[in-house]
């Protein structure tokens, strides 16, 4: 693993005068204590998105939560989080992988690219299995090939766009003509008798009419499952790809005034309260 993951702050947090809901339901992680050195010592409250305890019993709490940060000693989270490695002022591609995206969707993304690599494939193929899984690695997982689009489409070739995109629902249905079977994975995580809805059923009966449908099958035959820790794939191995391929623009991403800026800027601080 990279030393940025080593060097990161800890996130344990010892427990404060917590409202005993709070405190039972184990939401002491999401009330940062101040560090020794901060300047301000009143605590930060991480309300957590919508998104992420919608149907969750997680969602029970916004209340308490919401009561806690108006204590007098509290605010809510506003920019950096010291649970999160600081990000450079104008951050590149790699400062996400590097310091945002865990172990798991970084190594992932990282031997998906190197076997596109090995396999002597295109560099906006092997650019675009660096890419295909960045949103679920710092931002949402549902619909993350359509998310994952979106957050480089302005920096990317637009087919490489694209392929991001339609691999989510390429996945689901096999091309034998090019050794493409329903993954094994996907039985266990819903079942054997899952079916993709009419949707993604429609998505992916486009997608194999397009003239860029193999660079996108392309994606899903190198989107390898492999997590074993001992596996070490270096960003830097890469640099190349990316320099010719990723646009980075001059003032940072999340701060180019584009049309996904946002959306970087929720990976820099994805604890902000808005
Ligand atoms: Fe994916
Ligand atoms: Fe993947």
């Amino acid at each position: 693993m990279s030393e940025s993951v080593e060097t990161r702050p800890s996130s344990q947090v010892p427990p404060h005068e917590l409202p005993a809901s709070l405190r039972d339901a184990g939401l002491a992680n999401w009330i940062r204590e101040p560090l020794d050195d901060a300047v301000d010592r009143r605590r930060r409250i991480i309300m957590p998105p919508a998104a992420a305890t919608m149907g969750t019993p997680a969602s029970a709490y916004q209340a308490a939560l919401l009561a806690e940060g108006q204590q007098p000693d509290a605010i809510f989270m506003m920019g950096d989080n010291p649970a999160l490695a600081k990000m450079p002022e104008r951050p590149a591609l790699k400062d996400f992988y590097l310091l945002r995206f865990g172990p798991i969707p970084r190594t992932h993304l990282l031997q998906s690219a190197r076997v596109a690599r090995e396999n002597g494939l295109d560099e906006k193929v092997i650019m675009a299995c660096l890419l295909h899984d960045i949103a679920i690695a710092g931002l949402l997982s549902a619909n993350h090939g359509y998310w994952g689009a979106q957050l480089v489409a302005p920096y990317v070739a637009a087919e490489i766009a694209w392929a991001i995109e339609k691999h989510e629902a390429l996945r689901y249905f096999p091309d034998e003509s090019v050794g493409y079977r329903y993954p094994e994975a996907y039985i266990g995580y819903f079942g054997a008798g899952y079916h993709p809805p009419d949707y993604i059923r429609r998505e992916h009966e486009a997608a194999r009419r397009h003239r860029w449908y193999m660079t996108s099958r392309l994606i899903t035959i190198n989107d390898i499952y492999s997590f074993d820790p001992d596996v070490v794939v270096d960003f830097d191995e890469f640099e190349d790809v990316v320099g010719r391929n990723f646009r980075q623009p001059a003032e940072g991403l999340g701060f180019d005034g584009s049309p996904v800026a946002h959306m970087w800027r929720t990976m820099i601080w994805p604890n902000n309260f808005l």
